[in-house]
């Protein structure tokens, strides 16, 4: 898909529609691109079940008491949530029992974990995830999330970690789910972007939403404002600019929810680098591409300063990069300022 094509409103679904899962979808779309067809069906539904459990784990946490941190830190040095954790479980256990998952990388594990390796011809694929973002927001009942990005695996590579060292255009399909006051998983299989709603009655994720569109302008910003005196020069000159200019400022701290907003709506979602974090604090791998893969798909644009996000070449799992994305009129406004 063109991702600079003309945007046109995404297709709403009504009760009068057939019921479109997950499942359904995923074998629908295999179909029609032969050339993907293989076990990703069974992937994405492993992702959907671990959604399932996640969000249900999030709404009982209160009362089951798994709500704030542990003592430990993850390999990047951050403080834990007990959810974080658990999550984490869900997905490595969800996915382990899936024989197209040659390899899995997560946030919260330093190295990315071999599950098995395939055979000559035989298609398996890699999945990195951050397991539960915006962990942070759980005590205060704000929005969290899941990031998954896709890969394929390439035996040829050597270990698993150069095999998930790939720049994020070679993603076969990328997506999230935002634990909101609905459970949504938005997914891209690198032909558009489409939007699934939990039905918590019959415990499925049902298709609202086919191939949705980012606007393509609007006058809304989403950064960490109390950073902004070490933001370089260009993104503090934007955000006088943005607010000489009538602009809004949306943050809910969780990049999850936040793009989920500006999907819908429009708008711009910046991590800049600050003095904390001089490389950005965004991870690229399970944080930037797949939100950089889904926003493209859906019409919009992804850069880290003047860098396509998706063609970024990675050295590290866990590398952090900045984060410009969102309704293109809007990024280009602040790659204008850089
Ligand atoms: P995580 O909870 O997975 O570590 O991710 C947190 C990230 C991201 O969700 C959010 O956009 C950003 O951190 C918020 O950072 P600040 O608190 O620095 O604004
Ligand atoms: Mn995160
Ligand atoms: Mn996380």
């Amino acid at each position: 898909m063109d991702p600079s094509a003309p945007t046109t409103p995404a297709r709403r679904l009504t009760a009068g529609d057939n019921l479109t899962t997950i499942q359904s979808h995923v074998l629908a779309v295999e179909a029609s691109h032969p050339s993907q067809a293989g076990s990703l069906s069974w992937i994405l539904s492993a992702l959907s079940l671990s959604a399932k459990v996640i969000a249900s784990k999030i709404r009982r946490a209160r009362l089951n008491d798994v709500l704030g941190s542990l003592d430990s830190e993850n390999v990047q040095g951050e403080r834990q949530e007990k959810l974080d954790v658990i999550a984490n479980e869900t997905l490595l256990r969800c996915l382990g029992e899936r024989a197209g998952v040659a390899i899995v990388a997560s946030e919260e594990n330093e190295e990315p974990i071999l599950l098995r390796t395939n055979t000559e011809g035989e298609r398996k694929f890699i999945v990195l995830f951050d397991p539960l973002d915006g962990s942070a927001n759980l005590d205060g009942c704000g929005g969290v999330g899941t990031i998954f990005s896709i890969l394929r695996h390439d035996r040829r590579a050597g270990s698993p970690e150069k095999a998930v060292l790939q720049p994020g255009v070679q993603q076969v399909a990328a997506g999230y789910v935002l634990y909101g006051p609905s459970t949504v998983f938005v997914l891209t299989m690198g032909h558009g972007v489409d939007m699934f709603v939990l039905d918590p009655a019959i415990g499925a994720f049902l298709k609202v939403e086919a191939g949705l569109k980012i606007p393509r302008a609007s006058k809304s910003y989403s950064c960490n404002e109390g950073n902004r005196l070490t933001f370089p020069d260009g993104y503090q000159k934007y955000l006088d600019w943005a607010q000489h200019n009538g602009y809004s400022s949306r943050y809910a701290g969780a990049m999850v929810a936040d793009v989920h907003r500006i999907l819908l709506k429009g708008g711009v979602f910046l991590y800049p680098p600050t003095k904390k974090a001089p490389a950005g604090k965004l991870r690229l791998m399970y944080e930037a591409n797949p939100m950089a893969m889904i926003i493209e798909q859906a019409g919009g644009k992804a850069f880290a300063g003047k860098d396509r996000i998706l063609e970024i070449a990675p050295e590290d799992l866990h590398q952090r990069t900045s984060v410009v994305l969102g309704s293109p009129a809007e990024v280009d406004q602040v790659l204008a300022h850089l």
